[in-house]
């Protein structure tokens, strides 16, 4: 093993991270170099409209991460400082305990018609269900790829809405088995492929004709334990840590204001995974949010309670609709870096990481929040943003960073001051 291997990520140069991660990963210098310097302006213009220029972020490497037995190297991308760190932290306290133990659903997107017009909507709701076989017979080679991959047409399902500023009308549900893809395309085309049938069968008009991002039969799920010495530090012991965070989480179990910022510090992981990997991260905040408001009050995505054996539990399950075949996942350089170095083969392995840090995540915010507050350990990474945002330079930065966080003033005015006296 060389030196450099020995050395924590954290304290290898950049030029080390890059060759640690070509071993680690097997990635080619072709990877790597689409890890460190991203997207061109020339393949940016082939994915969206009126390109001028390629925005970037900082792409780290989460470390310690076990899921399923497997340790597994997980890229962020994210502007936030603290995540990466908070995100490796807790996937190390968890490691006594095998780590994360994450599964998902098959992954069924539905996708939504909307159906006006219809004189009987009970009719019409037994019209579609008696020609269900036919209709979805019809759509089951629409996409050959799907169908080689062992996706496609699942269910129809028909609801009728009661209730609405234009009266009553029918919702059909496609339930579609998207495999390795996201699937937004798959069931768009789906969709709008059916409706005609289903215009002719029941007299009505379809309407609407897309997914939804309420993706619940397309489900991630994560749990972990973790030892209740494991999260004692400085003064605090690991009971009292454990059963701060078990409060915290009670907050936000109760409160959609808290549970508002709660969700939010588990989105700061799983965003930074699905932007990683060039996935739709507002379709997966979407569905976040939306799932967390299923009981019809919004609360927790998260659960946080004191096991059998005294020790602190954790589980997360929410909606996650990524894939890894297809859209921009595929044309993105650096995305296809960050599957390859998760070493991921299938879609629901790469759901079942981003929920794990998504859990992790979650855990570091409660147990900085339980215990010394959120200021002390974000404050002292959000230094050397000021700094760097007030000008320093070079060996500036960390310099000038330590200074603000010693006077305990980590704002711009007064890195700005201590600059200008360094220059005189
Ligand atoms: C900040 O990005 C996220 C937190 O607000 C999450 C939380 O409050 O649980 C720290």
């Amino acid at each position: 093993m060389s030196k450099e291997v020995q050395k924590k990520f954290y304290q290898m140069t950049l030029e080390e991270r890059g060759r640690f991660l070509e071993q680690q990963a097997n990635l080619s210098p072709v990877e790597v170099e689409a890890l460190i310097h991203g997207l061109t302006i020339q393949e940016a213009d082939h994915m969206i409209e009126n390109v001028a220029g390629v925005h970037d972020l900082p792409l780290g490497i989460a470390q310690n991460f076990i899921i399923n037995g497997k340790a597994v190297l997980v890229p962020m991308a994210i502007e936030e400082p603290s995540v990466v760190a908070g995100a490796s932290f807790m996937a190390k306290l968890a490691q006594s305990t095998g780590g994360f133990i994450a599964t998902t659903t098959a992954p069924e997107m539905i996708g939504q018609m909307q159906l006006l017009e219809v004189p009987d909507p009970l009719a019409a709701q037994e019209k579609i269900l008696e020609n269900k076989d036919a209709l979805l017979a019809s759509i089951t080679d629409l996409d050959p790829i799907l169908s080689k991959m062992g996706g496609g047409p699942r269910d129809l399902e028909v609801r009728i809405i009661h209730e609405s500023a234009i009266g009553p009308f029918l919702v059909i549900h496609l339930i579609y088995d998207v495999r390795d893809v996201m699937g937004a395309n798959a069931i768009n085309t789906a969709v709008e492929t059916l409706a005609p049938q289903i215009e002719s069968l029941t007299g009505g008009r379809v309407h609407l004709r897309i997914l939804s991002n309420l993706a619940d039969r397309r489900l991630a799920k994560a749990s972990v334990t973790y030892e209740t010495s494991a999260l004692a530090f400085e003064g605090f012991s690991g009971e009292r840590v454990r059963d701060g965070i078990i409060e915290a989480w009670a907050f936000a179990a109760a409160d959609p204001y808290r549970a508002a910022t709660h969700n939010k510090g588990i989105m700061n992981g799983v965003d930074a995974v699905v932007l990683a990997t060039a996935n739709d991260w507002r379709a997966v905040e979407a569905g976040a949010h939306a799932y967390a408001a299923r009981s019809g009050r919004y609360t927790s995505l998260s659960r946080w309670y004191k096991d059998q054996n005294g020790n602190l539990a954790g589980e997360l399950e929410m909606p996650m609709a990524v894939g890894i075949v297809g859209g921009a996942t595929r044309v993105h350089p650096t995305a296809r870096a960050c599957i390859k170095l998760m070493g991921v083969q299938k879609a629901s392995e790469l759901a079942e990481i981003i929920v794990s840090v998504g859990l992790a995540q979650n855990l570091a915010a409660l147990r900085a929040l339980a215990t010394e507050g959120i200021q002390k350990g974000h404050m002292a990474l959000h230094a050397r943003q000021v700094a760097i945002a007030a000008g320093a330079v070079g060996e500036q930065i960390d310099r000038l960073a330590e200074q603000l966080v010693l006077e305990k003033k980590v704002r711009i005015d007064r890195a700005e001051e201590i600059l200008k006296d360094w220059r005189q």
